[in-house]
This record gives structure tokens, C-alpha cells and sequence, in this order.
């Protein structure tokens, strides 16, 4: 069933026929979850962990250089260890400011596209930043996040290995740049660890790249998915628009409702109950987030909804999304900006969708002020 899936519908009624055959189901010759409770037990279990670059869902493979995402410990365990402290709360306090000032800084226009112009820009210039990409080369990579994103679908293209080679060449010299002259951003704590022996610099590249992909591609459907919900839920927006100090609800909410990242996947190291060594699981995320054993009537956009259990929005386990904090510190910018700017906020045209399965969220999105 899910290989009917197609970015641009509404994929829940497909989960939900997939629920009706409970907890765990075969899809396609691949175990399925939708179910909250199982995809959390899973994701923490060590029983189950990752491959490089053999999820189910990366048929064509990957250019990528390997990162932690896709290791087991204890390489995770070392690697993310290396990446943890840029993105320590204190860390993200000390960035907001300046994801305040690019936040206004965008929303100037009377017209826009809620995506190109605002949306897209701001967690690209925030993840430049912090990784210490100059201003100069990120317009250049606009479109290498979306570009790596479709490989997540349809494997490899000409344009997408193009794109990585761009991308390599630029970690290379600033890699270079930063051995010669270090300065306060990830790339130079990356250089240092790796003059201690403390990680190699294939494991470096792969580090960088998946900061830089990761914050490309999904804070950019938080953004955009919570602005689409309370437009489409005009009492959610005016509850907002009364209450700013509900943007960390809006958030939650949205990742819940509408999740960037719509499923992910392990793999069995051993026998798990009926599931055989080396099978692969794929977790329906987008489905777990509406299972109704968790959340009272799961398909309600409410921003006063109590979460708990938290949402699988950021995986759980391990795994768990290492920049769930920035991301979530961008969505409440973002949003604050937007109600306090632009309370009469509409959209004025079709929204266009991402063709990807894995991650959710719109191409184009026309807004106006008033
Ligand atoms: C709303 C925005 C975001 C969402 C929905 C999201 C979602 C996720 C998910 C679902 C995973 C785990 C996948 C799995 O378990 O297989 C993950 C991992 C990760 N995310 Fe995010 N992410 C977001 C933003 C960010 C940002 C802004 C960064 C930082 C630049 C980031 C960095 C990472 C990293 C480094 C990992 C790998 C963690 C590990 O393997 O230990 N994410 N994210």
C-alpha cells in the first residue's frame, strides 16, 4: 500500500487501512507499524538498529557520506557525542536572537511565498551559521537539501550527484580554512576533534553533511505546515493571535498533525518476536502521531491538546533528533514573528506539495498580509 503513496495526497488514509490490520503488519514484503506504543518500544529496543544507507526507503542508495544517523554504537555513540554541544540549550538561547533578526528581516513584503520567502530562508541561514558556511556560499545550496531529500525517494539523479560534489568541494576548503584559522562554529570543533584522532575525516564530512541536510529540509515544513494549519483552522489562528505565548503548543501541535518526517526505518539484529534477523521495519511517524489508543480524536489540528506521550516527530531512542531543540526554538520565532507582523495573514493562490513520501510539507505556499 505504501508504494502507492505519493507526496502530494493526504497520506492518512492509507495509514489508517494499514491500522485496521493492527500493530504490525507485512506491507509490500516489509514489516509496518502505525501504532504509537510499538514504533517508540522499537526505536529504544538495541535489539533493532540502522544501516548505511540501506533503509528501505533509499532504493537508488546514497552519494552521502556515511553519518551517525545511520550507525549503530558505539561510532554513534563517539560521532554524536562530537556534534552534541552546538546544540546544547544554552546554545540555542544564545542563537535565538539572532533567528529573530533574520525572521523580521524576511517578513517584509506584502506578497510572498510563505515557502521560498520565508519558511526555507530562515533555517537555512540559521544551520549556515552555526556550521559556518559564509553567506556568499549558502545561496548556492538553497536547493541541495530539497535535491538530497528526493534521493530519499528515488534514489540518485545527474543533478543530485552534481549537487553533491558542490557540496564536498565546499566542506573541503572550509575544512582546510578552519585547520589554518579555527573559529567558533561546528566545522572548526570538528577539525579539532579530528586532529585528537577523535573521528576521521570521511566521519567529519558525513557529520557535516547530515547537520547541513537536516537543517535544510524539515524545519522548513514546521514552519510552513503550522502556518498552513492555523490558516485553515482560523479559530486555532485567532486563539494564536491572543496568545503568542501558545506558539511552543502551535509547535507541538503541528508535529504531531502534520509531521516533517513521515516515517523512518530499522533493521532486526536479531529475532524480535516475528520479526527475523536483518528485516526491516518501516515506522509510519505521521501515523503513530494520529493513533487513537494515544490521542483523543487524532486527526484534530488543536493547539491545546496535552501531549502525552510526547509525538515520534523527532524519532525516540538514540536517535532522537539531535536538533529538536533548535528546530523547535526556529518554529516559535517563526511563528511569534508572523502573528505579531502579520496577524491578517491569507492565502491567496493553490498551495503546491513536496513530492517526497519521507519528508511532508509544501513547494509553494502564496500568502498576503492583508
Ligand atoms: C522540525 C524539524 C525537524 C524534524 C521533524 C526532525 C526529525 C528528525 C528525526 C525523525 C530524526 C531521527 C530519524 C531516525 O530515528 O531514524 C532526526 C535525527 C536527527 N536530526 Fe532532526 N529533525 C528536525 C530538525 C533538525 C535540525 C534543525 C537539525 C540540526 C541541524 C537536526 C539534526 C538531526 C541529527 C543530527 C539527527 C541524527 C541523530 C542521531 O542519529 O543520533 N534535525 N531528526
Amino acid at each position: 500500500m505504501l508504494e502507492q503513496l505519493t507526496g502530494h495526497e493526504d497520506p492518512h488514509p492509507i495509514y489508517e487501512r494499514l491500522r485496521a490490520h493492527g500493530p504490525l503488519t507485512r506491507d509490500g514484503g516489509i514489516w509496518v507499524t502505525t501504532s504509537h506504543p510499538l514504533a517508540n518500544r522499537i526505536l529504544r529496543d538495541r535489539r533493532f538498529g540502522v544501516r548505511p544507507t540501506g533503509g528501505a526507503h533509499v532504493p537508488g542508495g546514497s552519494l552521502l557520506p556515511e553519518s551517525f544517523l545511520e550507525q549503530d554504537p558505539p561510532d554513534h555513540t563517539r560521532l554524536r557525542r562530537l556534534a552534541t554541544p552546538a546544540f546544547s540549550p544554552k546554545k540555542i538561547d544564545e542563537y535565538r536572537a539572532r533567528v529573530e533578526k533574520v525572521a523580521d528581516a524576511l517578513l517584509t513584503r506584502d506578497e510572498f511565498d510563505l515557502i521560498e520567502d520565508f519558511a526555507a530562508p530562515l533555517p537555512i541561514s540559521v544551520i549556515s551559521d552555526l556550521l559556518g558556511i559564509p553567506e556568499e556560499d549558502t545561496a548556492e545550496f538553497a536547493d541541495y537539501g530539497a535535491l538530497v531529500a528526493a534521493s530519499f525517494d528515488s534514489g540518485v539523479t545527474a543533478e543530485m550527484a552534481n549537487a553533491n560534489d558542490k557540496v564536498l568541494a565546499l566542506f573541503d576548503r572550509l575544512i582546510a580554512q578552519r585547520r589554518q584559522t579555527p573559529g567558533d562554529d561546528v566545522i572548526s570543533s570538528l577539525v579539532a576533534a579530528e586532529a585528537e584522532q577523535r573521528l576521521t575525516a570521511r566521519e567529519m564530512l558525513g557529520t557535516l553533511v547530515l547537520l547541513l541536510v537536516a537543517g535544510f529540509e524539515t524545519t522548513v515544513n514546521l514552519i510552513g505546515n503550522a502556518t498552513r494549519a492555523l490558516l485553515d483552522h482560523p479559530a486555532q489562528w485567532r486563539l494564536f493571535l491572543a496568545d503568542p505565548d501558545l506558539a511552543p503548543a502551535v509547535v507541538e501541535e503541528t508535529l504531531r498533525w502534520a509531521s516533517p518526517v513521515q516515517l523512518t526505518s530499522r533493521i532486526a539484529h536479531e529475532r524480535v518476536d516475528g520479526i527475523g534477523e536483518d528485516e526491516w521495519v518501516t515506522l509510519l511517524i505521521g501515523a503513530a502521531n494520529r493513533d487513537p489508543e494515544v490521542y483523543p480524536e487524532p486527526h484534530r489540528f488543536d493547539v491545546m491538546r496535552v501531549h502525552k506521550p510526547e509525538h515520534l516527530a523527532f524519532s525516540s531512542g538514540i536517535h532522537y533528533c539531535l536538533g529538536a531543540t533548535l528546530a523547535r526554538m526556529e518554529g516559535d520565532v517563526a511563528l511569534r514573528a508572523l502573528a505579531r507582523r502579520m496577524p491578517d495573514l491569507r492565502q491567496t493562490g493553490p498551495a503546491t506539495f513536496r513530492d517526497s513520501v519521507v519528508i511532508r510539507g509544501m513547494r509553494s505556499f502564496p500568502v498576503s498580509r492583508s
